[in-house]
């Protein structure tokens, strides 16, 4: 198991995300009313970037085929995805926004 930093929590606007590039991974960290949740930023339907998707409520809707997924759970709220999106155990270390893996 391994903790890995993302960011600083000043680097994500409440209501809105942001992509991190690191250790292999690419992500996008969520701030919702102050919380964090991490997913995998490339859509499990294909090749749109889930932060650069709309932010609706808890879900995201993935800009490229217009389906969503739940940021808390990762499940599919709307089609056509099918696949649930990965999602990431979040840590923090102080301001900074950390996953487990
Ligand atoms: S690539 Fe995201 S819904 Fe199709």
């Amino acid at each position: 198991m391994s903790i890995i930093p993302l960011c600083k929590t000043s680097e994500v606007d409440e209501g809105s995300a942001i992509k991190v590039d690191t250790e292999g991974l690419s992500l996008a960290v969520f701030n919702l009313n102050g919380a964090y949740y991490v997913l995998d930023d490339v859509c499990s339907h294909g090749p749109g970037s889930l932060s650069e998707g709309y932010i609706k409520g808890d879900t995201i809707e993935c800009d490229f085929h217009n389906g969503s997924f739940s940021i808390i759970t990762g499940e599919v709220v709307e089609p056509p995805c099918l696949i649930p999106q990965k999602t990431y155990k979040v840590v923090m270390d102080g301001e900074t926004v950390c996953i487990e893996t």
